[in-house]
Order: C-alpha cells, then structure tokens, then sequence
C-alpha cells in the first residue's frame, strides 16, 4: 500500500492547536476544561468530522472518533494521545499523537485502505495533572481504575470539583459509563514525542517503546507557626518552609541514594503561606514526583521520602500531612505489537531503537487492557514540558507513517 502523510496538513493542525493557548508563543498552556481546551476540541472534533470519523464523547470529555471496519463488531485498534499542556510548556507533547493519529486515519482513507478491525482515535482527557493533581485521568477512567466516585472527589487547587469543571465544559454524560465494556479494543498504539535525548543522539528517527516507567506523587503539606520575623527568635520557630527545604533535599537524596540512573525525583510544587517577607511561613505544601522502571525500587524510595518527613518534621516540631496521590506499576508494552512496529519501520526502511519511556502517557493505562506499544519520534536536545520542546515536522510524518501501517497490519489481524 501506499501511503502518503500530508506534512503540511500535520503542520496546520499543530498550528492551530498552538494557537489555543493561555500562554504567549511558542510556550503553549492549555489546562483541561479551560477555554483553549474548550477551543482546541471544537477544532479537532470539526477536522474528525471531515475525516468522515463517527465521534463519540464520554462524561469526561474523552473523545473517540471512529472508521467503523468491514467487521465492526471486532475489537477496534485505537490510536491517540491527549492535548492538555501544563503551564509554559510546549506545542509538541501529546498533540503529536492526536493529531498524527488522525492524519494516519486520513491517509490511509486516502490510499484505499478497508480497516477490517474499526480504527479509532482517541483523545484522553487530563494527561497531563495539573488541574486536578492526578495524571491521566480519561485512560484512567476509561480502564475503571478511577471509579466514578473518586472522580467526584477530585477537586483542582481552589476547591472546585471535577464535577463542576466537566459540566460546564459540557460534558453531562454519567461517569457510570466511562469505563470501556470489556474488550473494545484489540489492540493500542501512541505516538509520542520521545522527550529526552536518546534518538537525536543516536541519529535514529523512530523508537518503538517495550516499557513505561512507574510514576508515583505525594502531597505533603506541612504546617508549623507563623509570627513575626523580626520579634520571633530562630531558637523559638516552627518554620515550615525550612522543613519543607529539608524534605525536598530528602528527596533528592532518596533518588541518588539508589544508585540508579533509572531512579528521579522531583519536588515540582513548593508552595508557602501567609507569603509576606516579614512573617514566618506557617504552611508549606509540597507535591513531589517518583519514577523508575524497578516498582520495588520506587516504592523504596517512596518510603525513604515518608520516613524523612516524619524525621524532619519531629525535629523541627512541625505537623505534616503526606497523601499519596497515585503510585502506579509500570507497564510492559505488548511483544506483539511491539513486533508489528519494528516489521514496519523495517519495511519502510527507517532504522528504530527499542527503548523504555522514563515518561508516562495514557498507554500505561490503556496497557492492562489491551495489547499496547508506543511510538517515540526525536525530541530537539530531548527538551520537553518546556516552551522550547521542539520535534521536527518530517520526522513526526515519518513516525505518522509507522503509526498508519502499523494501524493497518493491526486492522487485519
Ligand atoms: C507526562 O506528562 C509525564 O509527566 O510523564
Ligand atoms: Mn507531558
Ligand atoms: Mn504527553
């Protein structure tokens, strides 16, 4: 078959995505069920609408858009990725997958092709964990590992629920059906921007992903007394940024503390209050961020960052409260298809490394229900969630190109 990606209508779609944004060019902030997440789904709804897709969208703003195939009651092969940004990051991560899943669509539409399996993309609701302080929240979800009452509990940093937030976007379908019946899909495939160094340094175009780090966060917010800082003695303090100071130290000692490259940790959230020069912080709130490939070995790491906080804050005669947000196992891509999209890079002729992503992605979830792999493109210095991510737009065609065959071979079997 031949296939023809049309770079230029890659190129515009990431265009427009850009433009939806709370941040000024080329940083890209678009927090989910805000109005540029608002904006960016109207216009990939009206591109999968001229796609010819059939779109379906749950309680959560999941959007499914589908090619029904020759034998429609088959599991469908899905393809997709999510399109919120954290704050100041890039037009790159996510979008890629979103819109190079629906340009495989596109072109292999274009080439003739009849999907025997349905093939569907998928844009995931809230990867990224910013609004509500939990990663991946539409795969999540859609996999039943968030029930719908834990989703009614989420609220994001000013107390508003998700319930909220997801009705005023719109989305009023029951959380009671955003969990997949078993068996909808056969198979999944991302593809992602890789977002550390690996390919540009090995001079490689494409990577095929055999496994996905295991991510954990932790919330921990301390509280001492606040007062005055002139009349206050250093010997009579109870400052909670100074434990909170010690705690994210901690942190970085427990990750170097393993001895493993494979091992980070990242205090990504410091906040203080009252937040006036002349008073004492009296509450610190940290959200700290714990990956590695090992489960065990970042679970002991886990430990080791509980067990400073109760040290530091005894010590420092300071309370604290440590909520773990999430700790998830990693996930092993699928030998099989794993398999299909190395024989297809080797076919069409692009040279690939078989790699594990140290990031995470909605396929960690989608991994415990149907067979999954990811396909990683080069990231320029392997910069990402930062403005200057940057993926060259030929080498995102040519990892669309991976994707559409691989959907394809995937369709048929
Ligand atoms: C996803 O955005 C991650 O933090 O790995
Ligand atoms: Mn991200
Ligand atoms: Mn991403």
């Amino acid at each position: 078959m031949e296939l023809i990606i049309d770079a230029q209508a890659l190129g515009a779609d990431l265009e427009a995505l850009a433009a939806y944004s709370d941040d000024e060019p080329p940083g890209v902030t678009r927090l989910v069920y805000g109005p540029a997440d608002l904006r960016a789904r109207a216009y990939l709804r009206q591109q999968c609408d001229e796609a010819g897709l059939v779109v379906r969208e749950d309680g959560l703003g999941n959007l499914f858009a589908r090619w029904p195939g020759s034998e429609p009651d088959l599991p469908a092969v899905a393809s997709g990725s999510h399109i919120d940004a954290l704050p100041h990051a890039g037009r790159f991560d996510g979008t890629v997958g979103v819109v190079g899943a629906l340009e495989a669509l596109r072109a292999l539409r274009r080439a003739g092709f009849q999907p025997r399996r349905s093939l569907e993309m998928i844009l995931f609701t809230s990867e990224e964990p910013t609004r509500f302080g939990l990663g991946c929240l539409g795969s999540r979800a859609m996999i039943g590992a968030l029930t719908p009452d834990q989703l009614r509990q989420l609220r994001d940093g000013q107390g508003r629920s998700l319930d909220e937030w997801r009705t005023s976007a719109d989305f009023t379908a029951p959380l009671e059906a955003v969990a997949l019946a078993p068996g909808a899909y056969g198979a999944f495939v991302e593809l992602h921007i890789e977002q550390g160094p690996l390919l540009e340094v090995e001079g490689l175009p494409i990577g095929v992903v055999r496994a996905i780090a295991a991510p954990a966060a932790l919330r921990v917010v301390i509280r001492g007394q606040s007062g005055h800082a002139g009349s206050v003695l250093m010997l009579e303090r109870r400052d909670a940024l100074l434990a909170g100071a010690e705690l994210a130290l901690a942190v970085e000692a427990a990750a170097l503390g393993t001895g493993s490259r494979d091992t980070v940790a990242t205090t990504g959230i410091f906040t203080i209050g009252p937040g006036a020069v002349n008073a004492i912080p009296n509450v610190a709130t940290l959200e700290i961020d714990v990956r590695d490939i090992d489960l065990e070995r970042r679970d002991q790491v886990l430990q080791a960052i509980k067990a400073s906080t109760e040290a530091i804050c005894a010590r420092r005669h300071v309370t604290y409260d440590l909520i773990e947000l999430n700790a998830d196992p990693p996930a092993t891509c699928d030998p099989a298809v794993v398999e299909t999209i190395i024989k297809v890079c080797d076919r069409i002729g692009l040279p690939r490394l078989i790699m594990i992503s140290r990031a995470y992605h909605d396929s960690l979830f989608m991994a415990r229900i149907c067979p999954t792999a990811m396909i990683f493109i080069p990231s320029r210095g392997g910069i990402s969630h930062r403005a200057d991510e940057y993926s060259d737009l030929d080498q995102i065609g040519q990892g669309v190109a991976v994707l559409a065959h691989s959907l394809a071979a995937l369709s048929h079997a």
